[in-house]
């Protein structure tokens, strides 16, 4: 695992947008797993301005967005496709038929979760851009869910339902309480993961992600068994971890 730290939320952005863009520069048939939340939105301006400079070309990339709510539409003002859609993939020249999502809304929501694994299975994603939720989550893997899982439909916990009120619902009854997210055994099979971590109220789950036990009560500690992860942190979300552990970049 690499640990790079860096002095600002800025610099965090410019890496991990450049850290894509080469990728898809580099790739015929890039694949990349978006996340939502406020964490990756300065990497996703890096790309759109990579785009606009004419430096980055996006119409080979496949997309596949890691989790969505159950129960609302694809195009409802706070789902996560529609957050995708109107941050990223409509700013850039990325092909409408190569993004993947679940949708919360499907009929029958096992169906829904088994051909998006099976989706991930024929298009491998190459990287995968994670955050960490406020009670260790990685996508909608809350606390106590299986390693072993795959794409799934969960209870969204209290911290969780809560953190939504940041992306646009205005009051807590409003936000779904159920969510469908890839399951951690479909995360770990990414090729690279980064994980990007800002701000001191992300230091001491930082802290337990990469020091304490790899358990399912703490999702995000999965990352440290991970062949391939590079964790990407401003300094006030780096301030509780030991010096030795980490490059300063
Ligand atoms: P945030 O969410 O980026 O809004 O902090 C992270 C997450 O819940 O994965």
């Amino acid at each position: 695992m690499q640990v790079y730290v860096f002095k600002t939320e800025q610099d965090v952005d410019t890496y991990v947008g450049q850290q894509i863009s080469t990728f898809i520069q580099d790739n015929d048939a890039p694949v990349i797993g978006f996340a939502t939340g406020s964490t990756p939105l300065g990497a996703y301006d890096y790309l759109i301005d990579s785009y606009q400079s004419g430096k980055t070309d996006f119409s080979k990339v496949r997309a596949f967005n890691l989790d969505e709510y159950v129960g609302i539409e694809k195009d409802h003002p706070q789902s996560f496709a529609r957050a995708m859609k109107d941050y990223l993939f409509s700013k850039i020249n990325i092909k409408e038929e190569n993004i993947y999502s679940l949708n919360g809304n499907a009929k029958d929501m096992t169906k829904e979760c088994k051909e998006y694994d099976q989706l991930i299975i024929n298009n491998p994603i190459d990287i995968q851009i994670l955050g960490i939720g406020m009670d260790g989550h990685i996508a909608y893997n809350e606390p106590g869910s299986s390693f072993d899982s795959e794409s799934h439909v969960v209870d969204l916990h209290p911290e969780s339902i809560q953190s939504s009120l940041d992306y646009g619902f205005t009051k807590i009854e409003d936000v779904p309480t159920q969510g469908v997210t890839q399951g951690i055994k479909t995360i770990m099979k990414a090729r690279q993961l980064i994980m990007i971590a800002k701000g001191n109220k992300k230091a001491k789950l930082v802290e337990r992600m990469l020091y304490g036990p790899v358990s399912e009560d703490f999702p995000s500690s999965i990352i440290q068994t991970h062949n391939n992860v590079i964790v990407v942190l401003d300094q006030c979300a780096a301030a509780n971890l030991k010096e030795e552990t980490y490059e300063r970049r």
